[in-house]
């Protein structure tokens, strides 16, 4: 496989879609096994997410499973705070339900973090964390996905939903940032 370039930086070939499609797989029947009589409702954190979440939901095959998706915002306006965080679209009443948040990246874990606490506000019976990737050796708080595709290294990766200023999430292999120079 060849290298890509974007904004003039060099990336190459890291994971391939054949092994990206194992361990969502490997990850689908590991939810399968937990959840099979239930009706757990997928979470999907846009944007970087989406790819993931819809094949893993598909993957999964549990009858009574839900899908919706949300956006993770930092409150605008007048808030004094200045780490206020909302939730945007989630329509659904989550009370009582078991929720999986399906990530694409956890790196420093804010993000993971504060979204659950903002779920868990709104009581739901159980808040799983599904992450394709996660880079546990940049975690900066105590959120340890419950379901992992895979556990990398801190490097800058793209494809497959991540992105680089908005683009390369068409990519359908990852690709990480070269230290070639
Ligand atoms: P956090 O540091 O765990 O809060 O991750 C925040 C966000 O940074 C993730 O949801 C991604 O959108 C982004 N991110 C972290 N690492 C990467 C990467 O290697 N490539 C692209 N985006 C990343
Ligand atoms: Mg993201």
């Amino acid at each position: 496989m060849d290298k890509v370039t974007y904004n003039g930086l060099t990336f190459e070939p890291y994971l391939t879609r054949d092994e990206i499609a194992r361990q969502v797989k490997r990850v689908a029947e590991e939810i399968r096994r937990d959840y099979a009589d239930d009706n757990p409702l997928f979470l999907c954190v846009l944007n970087g997410a989406a790819i993931f979440a819809v094949d893993l939901f598909r993957e999964c095959r549990i009858k009574g499973a839900e899908i919706s998706f949300i956006r993770f915002k930092s409150y605008e306006g007048t808030s004094t705070t200045g780490t206020a965080k909302q939730v945007m679209g989630l329509d659904e009443n989550i009370e009582g339900r078991k929720v999986i948040i399906v990530e694409d990246i956890v790196d420093t874990g804010i993000t993971a973090q504060q979204l659950l606490k903002t779920l868990a506000d709104k009581g739901p019976s159980e808040v799983k964390l599904a992450s394709l990737l996660f880079k546990p050796e940049s975690l900066q708080t105590d959120v340890r996905p419950d379901y992992i595709g895979f556990s990398i290294p801190p490097k800058f990766i793209i494809g497959y939903g991540l992105d680089i200023d908005g683009q390369a999430r068409n990519l359908s292999d990852i690709f990480v940032l070269s230290e070639e120079k």
